[in-house]
C-alpha cells in the first residue's frame, strides 16, 4: 500500500501534461498517434491502458474522477495537455443502460428497451437489426456516451446458461450476422460498439475462473465463426475479451486469440479492452494485446513496475496504446459533440414495437386458434401476464420509463379481461411487493413460484370468457446459470396449463399459451394441452403490444427459432457436461459434443426435438418454387435463386432458410448446416419475391485441426432450401471437382486436456 501511495504522489508530482492544454505538446487529432504516444511519461501510458476504475482513483492529469454520464460502466483516462479526451463506456445489448433518476437532473435519463439478442435473432430479418442499431446508438450519443458494451454474442451452447437471453442464437452464421448489422446500425451514429464476450462465454456459474476446453475445428467453426463475421461485416470499434480461459489461459492473455486470430487473420483494426476485471495477470494482457483493462484501478502499479523490471517492454504499451488514441479520436465527446440528451422515445419505441413483433415465434396454432375469432372476453393466468418480462437481468437491463403488460395491452386493444382471475392476480402480486423490500421490488415477480389456482376458481371464469390465455414467464442473467428445475415447468404451472384446459376444453373454448422467457424450456410434456403457443420470448418494453398485435391478427407472425427446443434436458448435447467439472463449482467445461451443438446435433444424431431450428409457423402459406443454381459444377462461388410467394389469405413475411449438405470424404461432418437465410419483404397474397443467395468456397469448407485449414471436399453438394431445418421445402445439387484449400490458419489454440470429441458413428 505505501509502495502504491509513493507511486500515486510521484505521479502527481511528476505529470507534465496537467490541466492545461499545452500548445507546445503534440495534440491528439492534430498530430500523429505517434508523437502524441511519444510525448507521453511512463505513468500516463499505465494510466492511458486502463480505465478509472470505481471513481476511488483520482486521474494524476485531472484530479478526482468527475461523473460524465450517471450510471455508466467505465470511463477511459484523459490527458487534457495532450488533448486526450475522456470517453464514456455504457451496457448494454438491449439498449442504453445508464441512470433513469440521475442527481441534478430535472428531467429523466429513460432509454428504450429493445427486445432483447434472442428475440432479436428470431426475426432472421438483418435490415430491422440494424433499425434497431440505429435507434439504440442514437440514444448512445444523445446521452453523451461514446461506446454500447454490444453486441453479445456468444454460442447458445447449453439452454441454462444464464446469459443466454443477450446472446442470439445456437448457430454462429446468424449470430454473426445479426450482430453485424446491430453494429453497422449503433456506428452510424458516430459511436462505438463492443462486440463481446470474446470467446466462448457459454457457462455463467464460476465465469471469472472456468475453463473452457475447446477442439480447434469448433473454436473456429461454431465459436469463432460468429465473431469473425462480426468483425468483417460489421467493423466494430472494439471488442470485449471474455471472463473466462479457454484452453488453459484466459482470453484477454491469450495472444493467440486476441493478435493472431483477430488482428493477423481477420484484419482487426480497433481497441481490444477486457471484461470488468477479466484476467489475472496485467502483463499478460498487456502483450496479449488487450489494449484496455477494464474497468482499471489496482494494475496501475503493477504495470509501472513490469516496465522497471523489464518484464514489459514500453514498446507493448505504445502498441496498445495506438489503438486507444485511435479509438478515442472517433469518439463524440474527442469531437465535441454536445448531446441534447433528448432522444426520440417515442420514435424508438415504435422500432421496438416492429421488432418484438417479428421476433415472436407461433409455436402451436390448431384450428387456427389464432389470431383471435369472435373474441370479445379474455381469462388471463399467470402472474407474468400482469408483470411481463422486459428482459433479463445484470449488465444486460435497461432502464426504460414504461412497459405495458400484457393486461394492459390487450385492454388498450378493447378486449375486456375477466375480473376475478385479473382482481386475483392483482392482489397476489401487491401482497408479495408489500412484503419485498424496495430494492428488491423490480424482479421479485419474476422470481415468484406461480400463484395456486384452484379448479374451481378457474371453472367459474370460463363462463365469462371467451378464451383463456395463460402466460409461462422465466427470468435469469449474469453471473448464475440456470437450474435443470428451471428448465422444466413447475408443478404450479403444469397444474395452471392442465386445468385451465380441462375448463376451458370441456366449455368448447380454446386456450392459448405465451411464453414469456429469455432461454429455452421444457414443452414437450404439456405442449399437448393448449390449443396454441406463442413464444414472446423477452421481448423488450413495448413487447406486450407487439404481443397484441399478433394474437389479434393485425400482424402475421413471421418469426423463427434461431434455437432449437429439445424433448427434454437430458437430450441437450452438453447436458452431461454443463457447467463444468466438477458440477457443483467447475474449474474446466470439456465441450465433447465438438461442432455438434443445437441443430448439428440433434439431426446428425436423429435426435427428436420438440421445435427444430428455424421453425415457426404463420397465419398465411407459402409456396417456393422455381429454384435455380446459376451453375451444376462449383468454380468460385454458386449462385441460388428461388421464388416465394404467399399462397395464403392474409399478408405476411418469410424466412427462408439456405442450408448445405456437404460430402463426408476425409472428415465428418453435420448433416447439414446453415449457410444463408433472408427474410421475404411483406407479401401480399398471391404476390411473389425472388430470393437470391450466394455461396463462397469458405461455405463450402470444413475446419481441418490437423492441418489448420478450411477445406471443401470433392463431391456432391446439396442445396437444401426450407421454411425450417426440418422442413426443406426444394433441394439442388452442384458437384466440387476437386478437393479446395480454401484458406490456411494458424495453428492455435489448442485443448489442454486430452478431449474425445462426439463423431458420428455412421458417415459415408
Ligand atoms: C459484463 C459485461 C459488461 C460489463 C460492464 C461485466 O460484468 O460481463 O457484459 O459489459 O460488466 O458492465
Amino acid at each position: 500500500m505505501k509502495k502504491l501511495n509513493f507511486l500515486l504522489s510521484v505521479w502527481l508530482l511528476s505529470s507534465t501534461l496537467g490541466a492545461q492544454t499545452n500548445q507546445s505538446l503534440p495534440q491528439l487529432g492534430k498530430d500523429s498517434v505517434k508523437n502524441v504516444i511519444a510525448a507521453m511519461a511512463l505513468q500516463d501510458k499505465v494510466c492511458m491502458v486502463m480505465g478509472l476504475g470505481d471513481g476511488s482513483w483520482k486521474n494524476p492529469a485531472t484530479g478526482p474522477k468527475t461523473v460524465l454520464l450517471q450510471g455508466e460502466a467505465g470511463v477511459t483516462y484523459s490527458i487534457p495537455g495532450l488533448s486526450i479526451t475522456p470517453t464514456v463506456l455504457t451496457d448494454g445489448p438491449a439498449g442504453l443502460r445508464i441512470e433513469a433518476h440521475p442527481t441534478g437532473e430535472t428531467h429523466p435519463f429513460y432509454c428504450t428497451a429493445f427486445p432483447t439478442a434472442t428475440a432479436m435473432a428470431s426475426t432472421w430479418n438483418v435490415s430491422l437489426e440494424e433499425q434497431v442499431g440505429k435507434a439504440m446508438g442514437n440514444e448512445v450519443l444523445e446521452y453523451g456516451s461514446d461506446v454500447l458494451l454490444a453486441p453479445a454474442l456468444n454460442i447458445q451452447r447449453n439452454p441454462l446458461c444464464g446469459r443466454n437471453f443477450e446472446y442470439f442464437s445456437e448457430d454462429p452464421l446468424i449470430a454473426g450476422k445479426m450482430a453485424a448489422a446491430l453494429v453497422r446500425g449503433i456506428q452510424t451514429n458516430g459511436v462505438g460498439t463492443s462486440i463481446k464476450h470474446f470467446e466462448a462465454n457459454n457457462i455463467e456459474t464460476n465465469r471469472t475462473s472456468v475453463n473452457a476446453v475447446i477442439s480447434q475445428r469448433a473454436m473456429r467453426e461454431i465459436y469463432l465463426r460468429g465473431f469473425e463475421i462480426a468483425v468483417k461485416e460489421g467493423n466494430p470499434w472494439t471488442v470485449m475479451s471474455s471472463y473466462n480461459r479457454i484452453n488453459g489461459f484466459y482470453t484477454s492473455q491469450n495472444k493467440d486469440l486476441l493478435t493472431t486470430i483477430l488482428r493477423k487473420e481477420w484484419g482487426f483494426k480497433g481497441m481490444v479492452m477486457s471484461d470488468w476485471g477479466g484476467g489475472d495477470d496485467a502483463v499478460a494482457q498487456m502483450n496479449a494485446g488487450n489494449d484496455m483493462l477494464m474497468p482499471g484501478d489496482t494494475q496501475r502499479s503493477i504495470l509501472m513496475e513490469a516496465v522497471k523490471n523489464k518484464t514489459l517492454c514500453e514498446k507493448v504499451l505504445d502498441r496498445n496504446l495506438t489503438s486507444i488514441l485511435n479509438f478515442i479520436v472517433k469518439t463524440p465527446r474527442f469531437k465535441g459533440f454536445v448531446p441534447t440528451l433528448q432522444p426520440d422515445l417515442v420514435a424508438h419505441a415504435e422500432v421496438a414495437r416492429t421488432a418484438a413483433t417479428e421476433g415472436m415465434v407461433l409455436l402451436k396454432n390448431n384450428n387456427a386458434t389464432l389470431p383471435f375469432k369472435k373474441v370479445k372476453r379474455i381469462a388471463l393466468f399467470g402472474k407474468t401476464s400482469y408483470r411481463f418480462i422486459v428482459g433479463g437481468t445484470g449488465s444486460g437491463e435497461v432502464n426504460y420509463d414504461h412497459s405495458a403488460s400484457i393486461d394492459e395491452a390487450m385492454t388498450t386493444a378493447g378486449y375486456k379481461l375477466v375480473t376475478p382471475a385479473a382482481d386475483h392476480y392483482k392482489q397476489s402480486i401487491d401482497s408479495v411487493m408489500t412484503n419485498t423490500k424496495e430494492q428488491d421490488k423490480k424482479h421479485v415477480i419474476d422470481f415468484e413460484p406461480e400463484f395456486s389456482l384452484s379448479q374451481a376458481f378457474i371453472d367459474a371464469q370460463v363462463k365469462n370468457s371467451d378464451i383463456a390465455v395463460i402466460t409461462i414467464g422465466r427470468q435469469a442473467g449474469e453471473g448464475a446459470d440456470r437450474t435443470v428445475e428451471n428448465f422444466s415447468l413447475s408443478e404450479n404451472e403444469k397444474a395452471l396449463i392442465h386445468n385451465v384446459c380441462k375448463a376451458y376444453h370441456a366449455a368448447g373454448k380454446k386456450v392459448v399459451v405465451v411464453l414469456n422467457i429469455g432461454g429455452v424450456i421444457e414443452t414437450a410434456d404439456w405442449r399437448n394441452e393448449p390449443d396454441a403457443i406463442m413464444l414472446a420470448w423477452q421481448p423488450g418494453q413495448q413487447g406486450a403490444y407487439a404481443l397484441v398485435d399478433l394474437l389479434k391478427g393485425t400482424v402475421d407472425p413471421s418469426g423463427k427459432l434461431a434455437v432449437s427446443f429439445p424433448m427434454k434436458y437430458a437430450d441437450v448435447p452438453s447436458a452431461n457436461t454443463f457447467p463444468g467439472e466438477p458440477k457443483d463449482n467447475p474449474v474446466n467445461a470439456f465441450y465433447t459434443e465438438g461442432i455438434y451443438v443445437g441443430y448439428r446435433y440433434y439431426e446428425t444424431f436423429d435426435v427428436p426435438t420438440a421445435y427444430p431450428f428455424g421453425y415457426g409457423l404463420s397465419y398465411t402459406q407459402f409456396r417456393y418454387s422455381d429454384v435455380t443454381l446459376s451453375d451444376t459444377v462449383f468454380n468460385h462461388e454458386i449462385t441460388v435463386k428461388l421464388k416465394v410467394t404467399n399462397v395464403g389469405k392474409v399478408a405476411g413475411k418469410e424466412v427462408v432458410e439456405l442450408y448445405l449438405n456437404a460430402p463426408k470424404k476425409q472428415i465428418d461432418k453435420p448433416t447439414q448446416e446453415l449457410k444463408a437465410f433472408a427474410k421475404t419483404k411483406l407479401l401480399q397474397p398471391k404476390e411473389s419475391q425472388v430470393m437470391i443467395f450466394t455461396l463462397n468456397a469458405r461455405d463450402l469448407a470444413s475446419f481441418w485441426s490437423g492441418t489448420s485449414a478450411w477445406v471443401a471436399d470433392q463431391g456432391s453438394y446439396q442445396v437444401r432450401i426450407g421454411s425450417s431445418s426440418e422442413n426443406i421445402q426444394a433441394k439442388a445439387t452442384f458437384t466440387l471437382p476437386q478437393q479446395l484449400i480454401v484458406e490456411k490458419d494458424h495453428n492455435v489454440i489448442y485443448p489442454n486436456f486430452l478431449l474425445n470429441v462426439l463423431t458420428p458413428k455412421e458417415q459415408e
